[in-house]
């Protein structure tokens, strides 16, 4: 799990070119262990820009080092918010460019994400 906020931080840290920090990190399910003599595999892409935060999809493989077989681990979703250098305040960062059909599916699927993060975040902010 440090491994995967470590990948989507370099992401968050690379599109806004500000200090990030983690704001959540979703459920992450492990489908599968990575053994000794295999390789962990991180593949991290950003998935959706708000004002200063950035959802990040980061998927995990393990490859075994003799057959080269892969399978696929684990997927989680993390959100990075980009802060003011100098204030540590949340600052804006330039949006998500969607080139293609793919990503744009992934991005409304993020949107439907992000309300319900945003929704369990107002309810334990209001116990
Ligand atoms: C994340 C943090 C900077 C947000 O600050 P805040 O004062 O709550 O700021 P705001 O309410 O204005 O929210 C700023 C942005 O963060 C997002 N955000 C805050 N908490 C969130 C959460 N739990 N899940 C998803 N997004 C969240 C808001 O939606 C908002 O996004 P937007 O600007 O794109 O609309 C602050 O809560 C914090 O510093 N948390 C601790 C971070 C930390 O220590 N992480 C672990 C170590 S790196």
């Amino acid at each position: 799990m440090h491994w995967v906020d470590l990948a989507a931080a370099i992401v968050a840290n690379r599109h806004s070119r500000r200090p990030v920090v983690t704001a959540a990190f979703d459920e992450m399910s492990f489908l599968a262990p990575i053994q000794v003599g295999q390789v962990a595999l991180l593949h991290a892409r950003l998935t959706l820009v708000d004002r200063s935060s950035m959802e990040i999809r980061v998927d995990v493989q393990s490859e075994d080092m003799l057959s080269g077989e892969r399978r696929t681990t684990g997927t989680a979703f993390v959100t990075f918010v980009a802060l003011d250098p100098v204030t540590r305040r949340p600052s804006p960062v330039r949006p998500l460019a969607l080139e293609t059909e793919e990503e744009r599916a992934e991005h409304a699927c993020a949107l439907e994400r992000r309300r319900l993060r945003l929704e369990r975040r107002k309810a334990r902010t209001a116990k």
